[in-house]
C-alpha cells in the first residue's frame, strides 16, 4: 500500500500514520507548511495542485481525514463547513478522477449524517434515513452523496465511513472528553482556583471509540470494503454524557462544582445517537479493543501533563 493521507498532522491523522507506518508507504497533506520531506502543503480549495499531488506520489490509496469537524462551530461558520468539507471533497474526487482512476479512496463522514432518527430505533443502521440536523451534519451527508454519485457515474473506487464519536489523548479542547479533562486537569494542578467545571448538555447520549480503534477501523474498509458502500465505525453501545462526566470527576484528588454554561448548549442536537456496527463486523472482523474507562483515563493523563 502506497497511502496518502490527507490532514495527516490532525488528531486522526497523527493516529492513522502511526497505524501505517508499518504496513505501508505513508505521505501526507497538511494546511501548513510542514518540515517533514513526506508532508505537502495543500488545502483542498485547488483541484490543479491535488492532481499534480497524485501524480507525484502515485497513492494506491487515499485517506481522506481533511476538513472541518467541530459541530457546534457549524453553526458559527456555515459556509466554511460547505467549503472545507464539499467543496473540498469535489476537488479532491475531481483530481482522482483525472490523474488515476484506479486509486482507492476512503472519505470520511460521521453518524451527524443521520442526525434526527426515527423514534425508538435503538441503533442506527447504514439503511437509516440520513436527516442531518447541523450545518456539519449536512456538509458530511454531501460527502456521502457525492461517494455514491462518483462511484455509478465514473466507477471510482470510493468508499465511506461514518465514525461515531472518536476520542483519545491529543485532541483538540472543543470536543466533550477534551473539554472536561482540561478542567479537571486545571482544577486539580491548582490553576483553576474555583474548582468549577463549565459543561453544555449532560443529557444526550452518544457512542464512544478510541482513536486508536477509529483508524484500525480505516485500515480495514479500505482493505477490503466495497466501493459505493458507506460503513458505520462504532461500538454500538450508547453512553450517557453524564456518565462520561462522573468517570473524570472519578479520578479527580479534588471537589468538583458543576455549572451548565449556555454558551456550551447548541441549536439543535439529537438526544441519542448510536450506532449498529454490524456490517463492518461482518466484512472485517473488526472489534474496538479499548475499553472506554481506560481511554478516558489516558485523556485524563494528557491533559494533566500538558497542564
Ligand atoms: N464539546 C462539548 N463540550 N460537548 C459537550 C459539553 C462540552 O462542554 N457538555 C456536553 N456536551 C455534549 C454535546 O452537547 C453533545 O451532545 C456531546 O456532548 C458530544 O459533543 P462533542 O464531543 O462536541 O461531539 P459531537 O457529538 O458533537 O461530534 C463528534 O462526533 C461526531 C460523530 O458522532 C465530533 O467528533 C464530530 O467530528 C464527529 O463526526
Amino acid at each position: 500500500m502506497k497511502a496518502l493521507i490527507t490532514g495527516i498532522t490532525g488528531f486522526v491523522g497523527k493516529h492513522l500514520e502511526a497505524l501505517l507506518k508499518d504496513k505501508a508507504d505513508v505521505y501526507g497533506t497538511s494546511r501548513l507548511n510542514r518540515s517533514e520531506k513526506h508532508i505537502f502543503e495543500v488545502d483542498f480549495s485547488e483541484e490543479t495542485k491535488i492532481i499534480e499531488l497524485i501524480k507525484t506520489i502515485k497513492p494506491t490509496h487515499i485517506f481522506h481525514l481533511a476538513g472541518l469537524s467541530n459541530v457546534k462551530d457549524s453553526w458559527n461558520h456555515k459556509a466554511d463547513f460547505i467549503q472545507g468539507n464539499v467543496i473540498g471533497t469535489i476537488h479532491l474526487l475531481e483530481a482522482v478522477r483525472k490523474a488515476d482512476h484506479q486509486i482507492n479512496v476512503l472519505t470520511v463522514g460521521s453518524s451527524e449524517e443521520y442526525g434526527l432518527i426515527p423514534q425508538g430505533l435503538d441503533k442506527v443502521t447504514e439503511e437509516t434515513a440520513l436527516n442531518p440536523v447541523s450545518p456539519y451534519g449536512i456538509s458530511k451527508s454531501a460527502i456521502g452523496m457525492l461517494v455514491n454519485l462518483y462511484h455509478k457515474s465514473y466507477g471510482l473506487n470510493v468508499i465511506h465511513a461514518r465514525p461515531f464519536n472518536h476520542i483519545g489523548p491529543g485532541q483538540r479542547l472543543g470536543f466533550v472528553t477534551s473539554d472536561f479533562a482540561y478542567q479537571i486537569a486545571l482544577i486539580n494542578k491548582g490553576i483553576t482556583k474555583d474548582s468549577i467545571l463549565r459543561i453544555g448538555n449532560l443529557n444526550t447520549v452518544r457512542d464512544f471509540t478510541d482513536v486508536r480503534d477509529i483508524v484500525e477501523a480505516y485500515y480495514h474498509i479500505a482493505c477490503s470494503g466495497e466501493a459505493g458502500e458507506a460503513y458505520n465505525v462504532c461500538t454500538g453501545q450508547g453512553v450517557f454524557i453524564q456518565d462520561i462526566l462522573e468517570t473524570f470527576i472519578s479520578f479527580s484528588n479534588k471537589k468538583i462544582n458543576v455549572l451548565v454554561d449556555p454558551s456550551k448548549l447548541r441549536v439543535a442536537e439529537m438526544s441519542r445517537l448510536v450506532g449498529d456496527p454490524g456490517k463492518l463486523f461482518k466484512l472485517t472482523g473488526w472489534k474496538p479493543q479499548q475499553k472506554l474507562e481506560d481511554t478516558l483515563k489516558d485523556i485524563y493523563d494528557y491533559w494533566i501533563g500538558k497542564c
